[in-house]
């Protein structure tokens, strides 16, 4: 269905021209719209009251999310249907967190898929535990006290976020480092100061081809050797090698016959499947590194946050699911009111990643311009998802967001508790952070008037400068603490909020041929850098002046 044919867009068309937002004076008029139009969906306590809506606009969403069959196509997804249909597959990463003994169970195209998550959900919980344990020894015996993902993409930035996030909860004698990119400082940096004899990397790759990792991987594995040779731990010759792979590698892929080619034991691997999306992998193996730093009880909390609220999305009415709403209320900023960005602004330092992930769950989802059939897209899609933690953000970019000329929704995320409740003096700091959330959200609501300005003695040459228009739409998300649940939770809603938006645009949420040519050409330049004449002759003139100036001023 092409959303603009339908009767809800023709009426949201009519009620965007007809409606000027005021939210002064839209509480002033009704006491109730916060208690009215806030939500809690599991752990979180949703506010949508300071969004550019009236129950009118909520209205004439919910009908557009059913005329576009928003309710067939959740299902369609839960169902492991092959809504993933340029790539021809389910999309089940909500079967990675259906709790064991689910009912009924879960068989897609014959694979009975609940008892293939919780094999492999074993699994790494017994490794987990090994390496915690200290039961799982380097090849010199050593216990482990650094673990080195390398992966990219899904890969790490689900990991390396989710790790950052719940670092409260690691293991205090065991740390997380990651490697992604295919610049050699971000190996040679990760692993300064590291003792081979203790280290173990988990190589995480859905498809175990992908250029970066597996560079890193065999660097990574050079390293190791060099280390452990040069300590004079390891002999150096083929068997001892493999026997040092074999207790400082293992692997997460959906390609255990690739992994095997790169000398890891399929025995030290973990799988999971080609329905579970890289940017959707942190709650399958793909988070080992991560139940290896908070433990496999913490990492099923998480999972069952994610499960908490992949129940809310299945079930509640579209009115009052929470998902559903803000994933229609992003389509009103972007395809009525004009906005081409969307913020997310954690209150907590340890969500310093969290925007980071979210631009490739939202921005590989739906930075598309095709329908699922293939026609054009019919109206814009996609935002432009980013963000850095409050309050450091208040001394960066809010400017922007309160006075500028464009319209930027934001998601402000907080939590009651803190994990380190500091004293300044008499001063509770965490209070101090919140009243700054707080502040932030009501300024850019209710702004500041030209009146109040003067009010204030300000002299009448500055007055223009000193108004705040208000109408800066913002949602807030509160949450008692940040545990792992309630991070299972806050990732689940972005990634049902991110399917909302598909659904509506018409597009597939699960592919991402936007990001192959440029992998293609790379390794097409890639001669040409190293001394293939033919391959630089062969380049635009753009791209081989470049390179020529790349070349000469090579020194290294
Ligand atoms: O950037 C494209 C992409 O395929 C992502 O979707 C994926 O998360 C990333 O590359 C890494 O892929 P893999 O896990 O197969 O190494």
């Amino acid at each position: 269905m092409d959303p603009t044919t339908t009767s809800a867009w023709a009426g949201l068309t009519a009620h965007h021209a007809a409606v000027t937002p005021d939210l002064r004076a839209w509480f002033a008029k009704d006491p109730e719209r916060a208690r009215r139009l806030t939500f809690d969906a599991a752990d979180l306590h949703v506010d949508l009251s300071k969004n550019l809506i009236t129950d009118a606009t909520l209205s004439l969403l919910v009908k557009l999310a059913e005329e576009v069959r928003l309710p067939e196509r959740l299902a369609a997804m839960f169902a492991g249907e092959h809504i993933n249909v340029t790539e021809d597959r389910a999309v089940l990463h909500t079967a990675l967190r259906r709790p064991p003994h689910a009912t009924p169970a879960l068989v897609v195209d014959g694979q009975d898929v609940d008892t293939d998550v919780q094999e492999v959900l074993a699994k790494v919980s017994a490794f987990a535990d090994d390496v915690r344990s200290g039961a799982w020894t380097g090849v010199t015996g050593e216990r482990i006290r650094t673990v080195v993902n390398i992966g990219i993409g899904g890969s790490d930035l689900g990991p390396v976020m989710a790790y950052e996030a719940l670092k409260a909860y690691k293991h205090p004698e065991i740390e997380l480092r990651f490697i992604s990119n295919i610049d050699p400082t971000d190996l040679a940096e990760t692993l300064v100061g590291l003792d081979a004899t203790s280290t173990l990397f988990i190589v995480a790759s859905k498809t175990f081809g992908t250029l970066e990792t597996l560079t890193n991987a065999r660097l990574a594995r050079a390293w190791l050797w060099e280390q452990l040779i040069a300590a004079g731990a390891l002999k150096d010759d083929d068997d001892a090698r493999r026997a040092a792979v074999a207790k400082h590698f293992v692997a997460v892929s959906t390609a255990l016959d690739k992994v095997a080619d790169f000398g890891i034991d399929p025995q030290n691997a973990f799988g999971f499947w080609d329905w579970v999306g890289g940017r959707y992998s942190v709650d399958s193996a793909i988070g080992t590194s991560l139940a290896v730093a908070i433990g496999p009880d913490a990492f099923r909390e998480f999972l069952a946050g994610f499960h908490a609220i992949d129940e809310h999305v299945r079930t509640e009415p579209l009115a009052t699911n929470v998902p559903v709403l803000m994933g229609l209320i992003n389509v009103w900023y972007v395809n009525f009111v004009g906005a081409h960005t969307h913020a997310v602004l954690p209150y907590s330092q340890y969500l310093h990643r969290f925007a980071a992930y979210l631009q490739q769950l939202t921005m590989e989802s739906n930075g598309k311009s095709v329908r699922w059939d293939g026609t054009p897209v019919t109206t814009e899609t996609g935002e432009v998802f980013w963000g850095e933690p409050g309050t450091n953000g208040q001394h960066a970019f809010y400017q922007l967001i309160h006075q500028g000329t464009r319209i930027i929704p934001a998601d402000f995320i907080a939590f009651a508790n803190p994990a380190h409740p500091l004293q300044d003096g008499d001063v509770d700091v965490h209070a101090l952070f919140m009243a700054n959330f707080f502040a932030q959200t009501k300024a850019l609501a209710f702004g500041k008037t030209a009146e109040e300005v003067r009010a204030e003695g300000t002299a009448e040459d500055v007055v223009s400068a000193r108004v705040f228009s208000g109408n800066r739409p913002t949602t807030s998300i509160l949450a008692a603490s940040l545990t792992p649940s309630v991070l299972g939770q806050l990732i689940a809603l972005y990634e049902h909020i991110t399917f909302v938006e598909g659904v509506v645009w018409g597009i597939d949420s699960f592919d991402q041929w936007g990001v192959e040519l440029g992998k293609k050409l790379a390794l097409e330049i890639a001669p040409a850098l190293t001394g293939d004449s033919a391959a630089l002759e062969s380049q635009d003139p753009s791209t081989r002046e470049l390179i020529e100036y790349y070349l000469a001023q090579r020194t290294v």
